[in-house]
């Protein structure tokens, strides 16, 4: 079976929705890792057997030396892909040319990208928001889409329908991609 390690950084409602559809069934996730030991996803991979690593950013004095050690414990499992969803940080050199991962985003790529992706993009005069699935690269949320869903803002939408539409894309789009990738039959080519 193949095997994913997934990185968050906060509630981590992706990564039970990953660990649901998709552990032991389409693959096994073999770790999830997290930068904040305040994490709420922590006590979710947990319940459901999944091993967590917890590395504090705040513990490094550099993003070199924490992407260090994050590298070396993600190389210290088998994986065919890293997974990251919802993970806050921004990776340096060490991390994206050793590290062949995917990010989840809430925009359509190449709108909005970094922080408050949601909030921007509802804000915006754009008619459409949507989920973009990515590989990672040296650029800030701007390597490859690999897939990507929109939907038509509603008239008077409030940010919460909004968000929640959001939501559920990322349910279906982020477990379909990553089992369309580990199959091949989705562009794979990063
Ligand atoms: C998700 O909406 C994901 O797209 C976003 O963080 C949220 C994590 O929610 N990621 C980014 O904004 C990356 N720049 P979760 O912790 O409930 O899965």
């Amino acid at each position: 079976m193949k095997k994913i390690i997934i990185l968050f950084s906060g509630t981590g409602t992706n990564l039970l929705n990953l660990i649901e559809k998709l552990h032991g069934r389409e693959l096994e996730v073999a770790a999830a890792i997290t930068n904040r030991p305040d994490a709420g996803g922590i006590a979710k991979a947990r319940v459901k057997g999944i091993h967590v690593d917890i590395i504090d950013h705040k513990d490094f004095e550099s993003r070199e030396t924490f992407d260090g050690v994050l590298v070396d414990k993600i190389k210290s499992y088998p994986y065919d892909l890293v997974v990251m969803a919802g993970f806050m940080r921004i990776l340096t050199p060490h991390f994206t040319d050793n590290i062949r991962a995917i990010n989840l985003h809430p925009s359509l790529l190449p709108k909005f990208k970094g922080a408050q992706a949601i909030e921007r993009s509802f804000e915006s005069s754009d008619k459409e928001g949507g989920v973009s699935v990515h590989w990672v690269s040296g650029e800030l949320d701007g390597g490859e889409v690999v897939a990507q869903e929109s939907f038509v803002k509603a008239a008077g939408e409030s940010i919460e329908s909004f968000s929640e539409k959001i939501r559920r894309i990322e349910y279906d789009l982020l477990p379909r991609t990553i089992v369309e990738l580990l199959k091949g039959t989705t562009k794979n080519d990063e």
